[in-house]
């Protein structure tokens, strides 16, 4: 997989992202074919126990990344870019996502739009591809005031659509658009010749993302409208612990296959 062949599939076959955060999802992930990995920020709620993506940080994601990239060594990663990593000097951003691609992404994703045009062209001018991420950007919770969905308003359309129309001329290869009302999507995946990739964008979008997580069901007290869990992960480990911990207690392992015995 490389940026041109996702640009190719638009219009023709629907591409498919999950995020891992992991050695074993990112194996898991690269075993099911899917097209794009991301080493997604929401690493902080799903793994490190964080309320939101904004705690996370550049050497946290790093750590991930390089994990993920051990256990999917063939797919094509892309690395969040985390909140404060970008978005205050140049020179720094474009450092941070130098870093992601040193260890081990094929391009990084930053949210929001137009203002970050300039990094993006530098991004790129220096081999790093970029991902945008557009409609409700998690790392601007306190400034959207809650998990809020986007395009609602007329203006609010109208902005989402100019920042993507922007984000393409500047060079971004995909659109991630979340939380964000199908009409507003499909208008977008329309109008632009980049794929769009939906999270609770509708049906319209070049392509779908979820996260790893909500799609086994590890979290079940999360279960957002837009995501669909295919498995109950959760139940199953809690099972399987149980099942341990009575068989410890009630002398039932280890039995004599799992022990080791001394010579004579
Ligand atoms: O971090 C993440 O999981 C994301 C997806 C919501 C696209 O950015």
């Amino acid at each position: 997989m490389n940026i041109q062949r996702l640009i190719n599939m638009k219009g023709k076959e629907k591409i498919v992202m999950v995020t891992a955060y992991d050695t074993p999802s990112a194996k898991i992930a690269e075993k099911a074919g899917v097209d794009i990995i991301l080493v997604g920020d929401s690493l902080g709620n799903n793994v490190l126990g964080y309320n939101s993506t904004i705690p996370v940080t550049m050497d946290e994601i790093i750590i991930h990344l390089k994990a993920v990239k051990r256990g999917a060594p063939n797919s094509f990663i892309v690395a969040d870019m985390p909140f404060l990593s970008y978005g205050c000097s140049l020179e720094e951003s474009i450092k941070n996502a130098g870093l992601l691609i040193k260890n081990g992404a094929n391009a990084v994703k930053i949210e929001g739009g137009k203002i970050h045009c300039n990094l993006i062209r530098k991004c790129i001018n220096i081999g790093i591809p970029v991902m945008g991420h557009l409609g409700f950007t998690p790392q601007s919770l306190n400034t959207f005031g809650g998990y809020k969905v986007q395009g609602k308003e007329q203006s609010s359309k109208k902005t989402i659509l100019e920042n993507a129309v922007q984000l393409e001329k500047c060079g971004v290869f995909s659109i991630v658009l979340e939380m964000l009302t199908e009409d507003v999507s499909k208008q977008i995946t329309e109008k632009l010749s980049i794929p769009t990739i939906g999270i609770g964008a509708g049906r319209f979008c070049d392509g779908q993302v979820l996260v790893f997580h909500d799609i086994v069901g590890l979290n079940p007290e999360f279960k957002p409208k837009f995501s669909k869990q295919y498995a109950d992960t959760f139940n199953i480990m809690l099972d399987a612990l149980k099942a341990y911990k009575e068989d410890v207690k009630t002398n039932k392992f280890p039995e004599e296959k799992h022990i080791f015995k001394g010579g004579k």
